[in-house]
């Protein structure tokens, strides 16, 4: 390991752009698909993950969780989550799941929440970090289911059902092909009205029309991938001046979506300069053999990022998180502790030689 890379790992990291589903170990997919019987249609998982688009690389995702069945397999899934990315700097994430196809299935909410509850709040004793959950509608299953999961999502949090309150937000995930994701503002409404924050990924298949489109109807707060609203300089300008939340996932853009042919010719950089909140995220972790401090090695890598930006860029994921202001304090004075620990060591800079 370079010592940048011992820096990058050791640097206390927010993510807010991670699938749980995506996190899902090889060996996990392997297990649960052999104890509920889910055909594979390979016995080597990494022959699994490839795709050449994101709506094959869906494909891929929606098979992965389909393995999941019984409440004991969302915990599985949350604690090996928290666990693996807390084992490469994540102090805090705030975690996409996206149960629309097994709720069309007839699991119910209430279990998976449960679940994944069980897992975290285990993996977050065991680590020190803290995991919140966003509720995502999956556009492929359209409008109105999206809306029935945010209403019983709003009514299991007023009930005090386990594992609610720790659902913050909701988003909106899947295919963009042939969607007009403004369609999905009843859904948002109902979340907004049930004391949720919004987030949705837009721009993977679209444009920055779209991007701007969400952004006005939908009341969002933060915004998932948008990345060409660089086209649209007023926008960009309004979103600079607001400080309004991005998550980008650099490497799931070249390698998922393939907007990019290489990380080299992302506009990441193009966002920092605009004054964008842009922060740095993963996606699918394990679906695109990932974690959080190696796309952060690959981010100062590929433009040539300094020590200091990529303690900038950390602190941005503070900013652009959902905790409350009081408990984003302990996470600045994380960073800042190590960014300076770390810096102490003679010339750490990303040109040390030791790559
Ligand atoms: N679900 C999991 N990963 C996704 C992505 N990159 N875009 C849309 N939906 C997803
Ligand atoms: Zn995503």
């Amino acid at each position: 390991m370079t010592a940048l890379r011992a820096a990058l790992e050791a640097l206390p990291k927010v993510e807010l752009h991670c699938h749980i589903e995506g996190t899902m170990r090889p060996q996990t997919v392997i297990d649960l698909a052999g104890a509920n019987g889910i055909p594979l249609p390979t016995a080597d998982p990494t022959e699994l993950y490839s795709y050449d688009s994101l709506d094959s690389f869906l494909d891929v995702f929606w098979l992965v969780q389909s393995t999941l069945t019984t409440r004991a397999d969302w915990t599985r899934l949350a604690y090996e989550a928290v666990v693996d990315s807390a084992a490469h700097g994540v102090v805090h994430s705030e975690c996409f799941f996206t149960p629309a196809r097994h709720l069309a299935a007839g699991t119910s909410l209430k279990e998976i929440l449960a679940g994944l509850d069980e897992g975290i709040t285990a993996a977050q004793a065991e680590t020190g970090t803290t995991c919140l959950l966003i509720g995502d509608m999956d556009r492929a299953f359209g409008p109105a289911a999206g809306l029935a999961f945010v209403e019983d999502l709003v009514r299991l949090r007023r009930e005090g059902a386990a594992g609610a309150e720790r659902v913050i937000g909701v988003g909106m995930d899947s295919t963009e092909l042939g969607i007009d994701s403004t369609t999905f503002l009843p859904g948002y409404q109902a979340a907004h009205a049930g004391g949720l924050k919004l987030t949705g990924h837009q721009g993977e298949n679209s444009t920055a029309t779209d991007v701007g489109a969400c952004l006005t109807v939908l009341g969002l707060d933060r915004i998932d991938h948008a990345f060409p609203v660089l086209a649209d300089r007023d926008l960009t300008a309004r979103l600079a001046g607001e400080r309004f939340p991005i998550t980008i996932c650099p490497t799931s853009n070249v390698v998922i979506a393939r907007c990019f042919d290489r990380l080299e010719d992302h506009v990441y950089p193009l966002m920092r300069q605009a004054g964008l909140l842009a922060t740095v995220n993963t996606d699918d972790p394990a679906l695109s053999d990932l974690n959080l401090a190696h796309e952060y090695d690959a981010v100062a890598r590929a433009f040539g990022y300094q020590w200091a930006d990529m303690v900038a860029i950390a602190l941005d994921g503070v900013e652009a998180c959902w905790l409350d202001d009081p408990d984003k304090t302990p996470l600045r004075n994380q960073i800042a502790r190590a960014a300076s620990q770390l810096t102490m060591s003679p010339q750490r800079p990303l040109d040390d030689g030791s790559r």
